[in-house]
C-alpha cells in the first residue's frame, strides 16, 4: 500500500476516489499534493478495474487554491524553469472519466482542478472563484481558458478581473456545475453518478469523453468529423457487439472493456 501525505485514496467497486486531505490549509494545492493526485489518477487511468474517478475535498473546502505560502517567495525564473503547475496538465490527458465532487471553497487552483475534471457535482455550499488578481497574479492551471469556455466571456472576465466569488446557484445557472445536492449528500451522489459511468463500457466512455472534449477544443466541422471516426472505432470493440446483442436479446449487457 502506497502511503500518501496529502490525499486519501479509496477503491469502491469500479470507482476510484481521491480525497484532498490538507485540512489545516483548506486543501491548498502544494507540489506534493499535485504529484500525489496526478500519480494516482495516472494509475487509475491505466487500470481496467477502474471505470470512473471521483476527486473531492472536505465539506468546508474542495481546495482554497494553489498553496500561496509555497509560491510566495518564488521568482519568475523558478516558476518558468520548473514549469510550475505543469503536472496538472496530465489530468486533461486521462481517458477515464473524472467527476469533481465540490463542497465549500473551490477557489483559484481549486476551481481550476474542479474544471480539469470532466464535470462538477456540487454541494449547496459550494463557492467558486478565481481570486488570483487579489494576489497580483492570474490563473495558472487553465482557469482563464476553462472558465471562459464553461461560463462565457462576460462572467469569466467579471470573475477573473474582480476576483469575486460565485455561489453555487450562479455556477449552476452559468453551466459550470452539472448538478447540485445538499452539501451532506454531494459526495455520495457524485460516487453514485461515477458508479453509473463505471458500469458502462470503459472503451466507449473514454471515446465519448474524447468526442465531447473535441467540442471544447475545436470547430464544429472538425469536431463532427472526429466524432464520426471515434463512433466508427466503437465497432471494433467487443463491447459494441455485446451492448447491441444484449439490447436485441432483452438482457443487461456484460461489458468486458475490450
Ligand atoms: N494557500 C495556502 N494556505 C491557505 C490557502 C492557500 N490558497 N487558503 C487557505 N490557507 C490556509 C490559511 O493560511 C490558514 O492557515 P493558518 O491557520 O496557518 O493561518 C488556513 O488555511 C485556514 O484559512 P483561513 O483562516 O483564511 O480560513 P477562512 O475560513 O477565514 O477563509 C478562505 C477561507 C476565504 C478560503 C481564505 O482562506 C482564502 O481567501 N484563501 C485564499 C484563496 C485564494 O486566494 N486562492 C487562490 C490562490 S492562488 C492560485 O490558486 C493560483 C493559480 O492560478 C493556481
Amino acid at each position: 500500500m502506497t502511503e500518501y501525505q496529502t490525499i486519501l485514496v479509496e477503491r469502491r467497486g469500479r470507482v476510484g476516489i481521491i480525497t484532498l486531505n490538507r485540512p489545516k490549509a483548506l486543501n491548498a494545492l502544494n507540489s506534493e499534493l499535485m504529484n500525489e493526485v496526478v500519480g494516482v489518477v495516472k494509475e487509475f487511468d491505466v487500470d481496467d478495474a477502474i471505470g470512473a474517478i471521483v476527486i473531492t475535498g472536505s465539506e468546508k473546502a474542495f481546495a482554497a487554491g494553489a498553496d500561496i505560502k509555497e509560491m510566495s517567495t518564488k521568482t519568475y525564473a523558478e516558476v518558468a524553469n520548473q514549469q510550475f503547475f505543469g503536472a496538472w496538465d496530465e489530468l486533461a490527458r486521462t481517458r477515464t472519466p473524472i467527476v469533481a465532487a465540490v463542497t465549500g471553497y473551490a477557489l483559484g487552483g481549486g476551481c481550476e482542478l474542479a474544471m480539469l475534471c470532466d464535470f462538477i457535482i456540487a454541494g449547496d455550499n459550494a463557492v467558486f472563484g478565481q481570486p488570483e488578481i487579489n494576489l497580483g497574479v492570474i490563473p495558472g492551471i487553465g482557469g482563464s481558458q476553462r472558465l471562459t469556455r464553461a461560463v462565457g466571456k462576460a462572467k469569466a472576465m467579471d470573475m477573473i478581473l474582480t476576483g469575486r466569488n460565485m455561489k453555487v446557484e450562479e455556477a449552476e445557472r452559468a453551466g459550470l456545475v452539472s448538478r447540485v445536492f445538499p452539501k451532506e449528500e454531494a459526495l455520495a451522489k457524485a460516487i453514485e453518478i461515477a458508479e453509473v459511468i463505471a458500469s458502462k463500457s470503459l472503451i466507449a466512455s473514454a471515446l465519448a469523453k474524447e468526442a465531447v472534449n473535441r467540442a471544447f477544443e475545436s470547430g464544429l466541422t472538425e469536431g463532427v468529423r472526429a466524432e464520426r471516426g471515434l463512433f466508427y472505432s466503437t465497432f471494433a470493440t467487443d463491447d459494441q457487439t455485446e451492448g447491441m446483442a444484449a439490447f436485441v436479446e432483452k438482457r443487461d449487457p456484460i461489458f468486458t472493456h475490450r
